[in-house]
């Protein structure tokens, strides 16, 4: 092993061994603190009484009667055979039932998580460890209901209510609370989470007030102690600032994402140093970039044409009440009416809200804006919500594609055709029924290779959205052909940070040679997630290829997609993802080390099993192997895959 690759590899051994606070600290200190949304109230009372009330300042609740929505009057719910009991005593709310261990505790309820439709409690199920039970108060039925009502989920299972997946420290509290830090030590596996406020408070949007107060009280604030701020003192301006400013903060929360780091950033932060942005990915997504999948908001804005002119979200939405701006059509008339709007001189003004453009009924459901330009689908049981890339029907296309279309979503009983030929009836000289990319992402579903062209082709073009293009970038895989590949690697100066950043992991069938001249400037690229990804691409290149005043920079990028790993050591995912890095890096023990924990972390990881095995049989150690698969196999009983690995190990060694 040469030099560079053990200074790589190195830490991985160290991986888990280091307490969490080495890893992210609290607020560096030349940011100002955040003072809570009770003092900012004193000043600007018309913004906290709109607040006050609203979805972002009830985000998380304490327990109390005025919170609390769900019927605690020692009411039982029974699922799968599991009998769950809500009880209240005074101010404290019990929730009796199923454990981690199978056996019955009575858990009690330490927060409260939304307001409609629908409630989620929280328990406390070890000191500092929140869970989120997944027997769910639904407001407007008033009743319980399971959220997964499908699933088994046995007691020991990663999905049980105990799990990781369920832990709101790691996986929720980041986007309902106020200036969040989770706190995580991956030795002793606990967690000392704290917030600035629990709920979206004011400063989740507007940043720490601290200076802000100073300056609004003196005239002034110290800006050598705290440098670069807004001249009255914030981190972000919001009220003059762009659209895309406001969009990224809201970003943070509105998207399915992976944060990079484990405190919330601090609100004027672009969400590329922050996040890892979902791609319109199968499953998530259909393929015309509708949702489908639990995504929010941010992943179909980006695709819209309002996005690309500059509409944000506080011209529909008013962020203080969390309402829209005007009720039904009316929020949609601000722009598209025959006034227009000023501020969108390309606007074309007409009349939208009658039988000549929605030829239904003024009114009526057909004729909502929002019904033929954001379709509704519904999680968690019964919360429906909208698709933000307001576009227009394309049913003519939903038999190439299989995306649905809004006229058949609510037209149950007729086909797309039917609709198709509706439309173009109304609308013969139509501009709006040419080529669109779902058509490659479609064909890409079925066979990547064969649709390389079309893929390579939506990639380059510039005015198709970023995350169209950098999709088009994801779906040619890691390693596709050369003249591809070559294609891929003129993108990787292109604006967009997320084209950038999925370049960057599709180079592997470049020459490592040249994936080193390519990916060299991304090491200093401007964001953070663009950094990390030309980070991982270079753990597969030979660190003996490496020009020596490359080193420090490839080891600089590596540090910090590192810590983003040990930000998130309490996720199983991580922790395949640490033993993938470190067996590419030739540590077979930090490897060994990583999918142990992913086991621990969630048994049902098969993945991480049949890894521990080939692992130990490569070293020789068979028992070790065989035992690895043995208990793969007490957690996931039919895996074929590890009934595999058995069959193979029994076939190597005779019994
Ligand atoms: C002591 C009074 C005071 C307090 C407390 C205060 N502000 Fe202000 N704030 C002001 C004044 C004065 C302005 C300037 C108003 C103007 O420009 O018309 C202002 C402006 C603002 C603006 C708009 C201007 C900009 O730069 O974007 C925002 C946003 C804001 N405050 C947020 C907050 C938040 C959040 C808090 C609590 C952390 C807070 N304020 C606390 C007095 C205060
Ligand atoms: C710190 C995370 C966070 C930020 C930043 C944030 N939100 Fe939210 N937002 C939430 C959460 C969490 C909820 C849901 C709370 C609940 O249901 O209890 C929510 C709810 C909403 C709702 C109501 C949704 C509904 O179902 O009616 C709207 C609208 C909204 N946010 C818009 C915005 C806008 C616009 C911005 C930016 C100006 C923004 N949010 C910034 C976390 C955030
Ligand atoms: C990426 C940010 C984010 C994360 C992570 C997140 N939430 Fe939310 N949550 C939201 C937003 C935004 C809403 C508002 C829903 C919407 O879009 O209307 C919300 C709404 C809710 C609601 C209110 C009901 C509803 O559907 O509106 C509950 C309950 C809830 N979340 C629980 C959780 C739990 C439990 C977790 C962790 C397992 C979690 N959330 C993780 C952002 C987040
Ligand atoms: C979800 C994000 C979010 C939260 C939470 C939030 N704001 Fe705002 N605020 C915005 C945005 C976006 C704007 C600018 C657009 C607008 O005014 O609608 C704004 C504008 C303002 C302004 C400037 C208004 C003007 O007309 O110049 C003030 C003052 C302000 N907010 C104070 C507060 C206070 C005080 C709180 C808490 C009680 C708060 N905000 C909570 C997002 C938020
Ligand atoms: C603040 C102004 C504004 C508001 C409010 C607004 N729009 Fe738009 N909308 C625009 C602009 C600007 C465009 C782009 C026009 C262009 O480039 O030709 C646009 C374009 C569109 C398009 C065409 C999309 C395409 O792919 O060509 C649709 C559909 C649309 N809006 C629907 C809506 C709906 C539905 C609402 C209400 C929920 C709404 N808009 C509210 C400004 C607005
Ligand atoms: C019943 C379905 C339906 C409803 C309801 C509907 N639209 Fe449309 N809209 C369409 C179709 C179909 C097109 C494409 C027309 C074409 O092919 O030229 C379209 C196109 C558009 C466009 C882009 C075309 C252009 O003229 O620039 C805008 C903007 C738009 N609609 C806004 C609205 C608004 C605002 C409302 C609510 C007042 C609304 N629509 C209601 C079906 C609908
Ligand atoms: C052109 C208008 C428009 C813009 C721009 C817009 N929204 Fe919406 N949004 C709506 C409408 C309309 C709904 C549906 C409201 C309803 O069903 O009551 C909605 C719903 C929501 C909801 C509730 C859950 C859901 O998905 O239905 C959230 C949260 C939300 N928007 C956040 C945002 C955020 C964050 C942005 C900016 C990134 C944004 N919106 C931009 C019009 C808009
Ligand atoms: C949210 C539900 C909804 C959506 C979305 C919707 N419609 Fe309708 N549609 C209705 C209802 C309800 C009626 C009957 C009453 C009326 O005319 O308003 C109707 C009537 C019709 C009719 C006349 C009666 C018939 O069945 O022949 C046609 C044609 C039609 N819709 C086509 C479409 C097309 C095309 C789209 C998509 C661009 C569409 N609709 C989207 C609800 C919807």
């Amino acid at each position: 092993m040469n030099n560079l690759v053990r200074t790589l590899a190195a830490p991985w051994l160290l991986l888990l061994a280091v307490p969490a606070a080495a890893q992210t600290g609290p607020l560096a200190s030349n940011t100002p603190a955040y003072v809570g949304s009770a003092s900012c109230g004193d000043c600007h009372a018309p913004e906290a009484d709109a607040w006050r009330g609203s979805m972002h300042a009830l985000a998380w609740q304490t327990p109390s009667a005025a919170s609390v929505a769900g019927d605690f009057g020692d009411t039982v719910f029974e699922h799968r055979g599991v009998a769950t009991r809500f009880r209240r005593e005074d101010d404290a709310y019990h929730i009796e039932t199923e454990g981690g261990d199978g056996a019955s505790h009575i858990y009690r309820v330490a927060g409260v998580a939304g307001i409609a439709p629908l409630q989620q409690y929280l328990v406390e199920t070890e000191p500092g460890r929140l869970q989120a039970f997944d027997i769910a108060w639904d407001t407007a039925g008033r009743r319980w209901y399971h959220l997964y009502p499908d699933a088994e989920l046995p007691a020991g299972d990663g999905l049980h209510w105990t799990g990781p997946y369920k832990n709101w420290n790691a996986r929720c509290a980041e986007c309902h609370a106020t200036g969040y830090s989770k706190n995580y030590d991956p030795r002793a596996r606990r967690y000392a989470s704290t917030q600035a406020e629990i709920g979206v408070g004011c400063e989740a949007c507007h940043g720490p007030g601290e200076a802000h107060r100073e300056w609004a009280v003196s005239g002034s604030f110290d800006s050598a102690r705290w440098p670069g701020l807004t001249r009255s003192g914030l981190t972000i301006g919001l009220a003059a600032g762009t659209a895309d400013t406001e969009i990224q903060q809201c970003a943070g929360c509105h998207s399915r994402r992976e944060a990079i780091a484990d405190v919330s950033p601090i609100p004027g932060t672009p969400f590329h140093d922050a996040y890892r942005l979902a791609l319109l990915s199968p499953g998530l997504y259909h393929a015309d970039g509708t949702i489908r999948d639990e995504v929010y908001v941010y992943g179909s804005f980006l695709q819209s044409r309002m996005y690309a002119r500059g509409v944000r979200c506080s011209d529909c939405h008013d962020p203080h009440r969390t309402a829209l701006k005007a009720e039904s059509n009316a929020v949609c008339l601000q722009c598209h009416s025959p006034a227009g709007n000023p501020r969108f001189p390309m606007l074309k003004p007409a009349a939208y809200d009658d039988p000549s453009h929605h030829f239904h009924a003024v009114g009526s459901e057909g004729a909502q804006c929002v019904s033929c330009h954001m379709i509704q689908r519904v999680y968690m049981g019964i919360d429906g919500r909208r698709d933000h890339s307001f576009r227009i029907p394309r049913p003519d296309l939903a038999a190439e594609t299989g995306a649905p279309d809004a006229c058949t979503d609510c037209h149950a009983g007729r086909d797309p055709a039917w609709a198709a030929d509706e439309i173009a009836r109304r609308f013969p000289a139509s501009s709006r029924r040419g080529a669109h990319f779902s058509q490659g992402f479609a064909a890409a579903w079925r066979d990547p290779v064969a649709a390389g062209g079309e893929l390579i082709a939506i990639a380059e073009t510039a005015d198709l959205p970023g995350i169209v293009r950098a999709t088009a970038i994801g779906l040619l895989g890691g390693a596709p052909e050369p003249a591809l590949a070559a294609r891929i690697a003129a993108l990787l100066s292109d604006q967009d940070p997320l084209v950038r950043e999925t370049a960057a992991g599709a180079l592997r069938a470049l020459s490592p040679a040249e994936q080193v001249r390519r990916l060299a400037p991304l090491l200093g690229d401007p964001l953070l997630a663009v950094r990390m990804a030309a980070a991982r691409a270079f753990i597969g290149i030979p660190a003996e290829i490496l020009p020596p005043q490359l080193g420090s920079r490839v080891e600089a990028a590596m540090a910090e997609w590192r810590a983003s790993m040990y930000a998130k050591a309490d996720f199983p995912e991580t922790q395949l993802a640490i033993g993938g890095a470190a067996l590419a890096l030739r540590n077979p023990a930090a490897a060994e080390q990583a999918f142990r924990e992913a086991v621990r972390l969630d048994p049902q990881r098969v993945e991480a099993w049949v890894m521990i095995a080939r692992i130990l049989a490569a070293t020789g150690d068979v028992d070790g192997a065989r035992k690895a698969v043995e208990d793969g196999m007490a957690a996931i009983p039919d895996d074929p895959g590890l009934r595999a690995m058995r069959d193979e190990i029994r076939a190597a060694t005779g019994n």
